[in-house]
């Protein structure tokens, strides 16, 4: 059976400039490149979720405007179900400007727009979407109260509750304390932390945070480390999960598709380590794509392509402790 993922978060229209140098305060640059298209954290994972195998349902909000309904266009052909998507006319559409380097690293800048717009009064009018979900999926751009109301909803429905904390905020452990499983990048775990993002830490280090976090709730932190793959913490454990190698093109989603991969694959019963295995395959799969939702493989492609790195996970080398 698919399992249900209920993803609350938003919708964005992605405005993509590639450039080798960004401009300065007062200059113009000239970019290599644009592309406009579908994104946002929640339904980026909404999207992913569906493309894995997972009954996918969205909740959010969008603006009465073109780019509103381009979201609800594609939401509905992925087979995503949108029956708890508000739409207001009291703000645009969201939108992510997103700079992409020649390494297919990036950097964005959301306007939340309409997604500012979902409020507690929003969730209880669709909590009957939580029943039945195995597991429902949040990130943080939408208003905190308002995500925090979604995840006790979702939790005293019976749904586990998985907080991708991105953007990353201080002060989120009110959320922390309503989560089964958090999903930070390094950054966004030392921001969450309390610790300037910018600043370099150990890897040892990263495990310490990542434990200090399991003291507001979580049962497990699980941190996507790009090209080193994920680290999974839990109270008496460790365990590095090593990634596939791949030439990234664009890594913008990267950690959205694996915080859905995770989902699906634990909705279906797999255990912490194999789901994120699964994740991580999922993550290196999106960012050979360029653009998000085009990278974002449906299940036959990622099986395929665990399928054809199989030989670098002979003897266990996929996992240390
Ligand atoms: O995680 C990538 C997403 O973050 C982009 O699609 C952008 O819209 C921002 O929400």
């Amino acid at each position: 059976m698919k399992p249900k993922i209920v993803v609350t978060g938003s919708y964005n229209v992605g405005l993509v400039m590639k450039t080798g140098k960004l401009p300065v305060w007062g200059e113009t640059g000239l970019a290599e490149g644009f592309s406009e298209g579908p994104g946002g954290k929640g339904s980026n994972q909404a999207v992913a979720v569906a493309r894995l195998g997972g009954r996918s349902c969205f909740v959010g909000c969008v603006g009465r405007d073109r780019y509103g309904d381009q979201a609800l266009e594609m939401l509905t052909a992925e087979r995503v179900d949108i029956a708890a998507v508000k739409r207001t006319e009291l703000a645009k559409t969201g939108a992510g400007f997103v700079i992409l380097n020649r390494s297919g690293d990036n950097c964005i800048l959301v306007d939340p727009g309409a997604n500012r717009c979902m409020t507690p009064d929003d969730i209880d009018a669709i909590a009957s979407v939580y029943e039945g979900a195995a597991f429902a999926l949040f990130q943080l751009e939408m208003d905190k109260a308002t995500v925090l109301h979604a995840m006790k909803t979702a939790a005293a429905k019976g749904a586990r509750v998985i907080l991708n904390p991105a953007p990353a905020l201080p002060d989120i452990e009110a959320l922390l304390r309503h989560a089964t499983i958090v999903t930070p990048n390094e950054s966004e775990l030392k921001t969450i932390s309390g610790i300037d993002a910018s600043v370099s830490i150990e890897p040892q280090y990263i495990v310490e945070l990542a434990q200090a976090l399991l003291d507001h709730g979580p049962d497990a932190v699980v941190v996507t480390r790009g090209e080193d793959g994920a680290t999974i913490v839990r109270r008496h454990e460790v365990i590095h999960i090593r990634p596939p190698k791949v030439e990234p093109v664009d890594t913008t989603g990267a950690g959205d598709s694996f915080s859905a991969a995770l989902a699906v694959a634990l909705g279906e019963g797999q255990t912490l380590e194999e789901a994120a295995r699964f994740a991580c395959f999922v993550g290196a799969y999106t960012v050979t794509g360029r653009e998000v939702i085009p990278a974002l493989p449906t299940r036959e492609q990622v099986e395929a392509f665990i399928q054809a790195k199989a030989g670098e996970y002979q003897n266990g080398e996929g996992r240390q402790r």
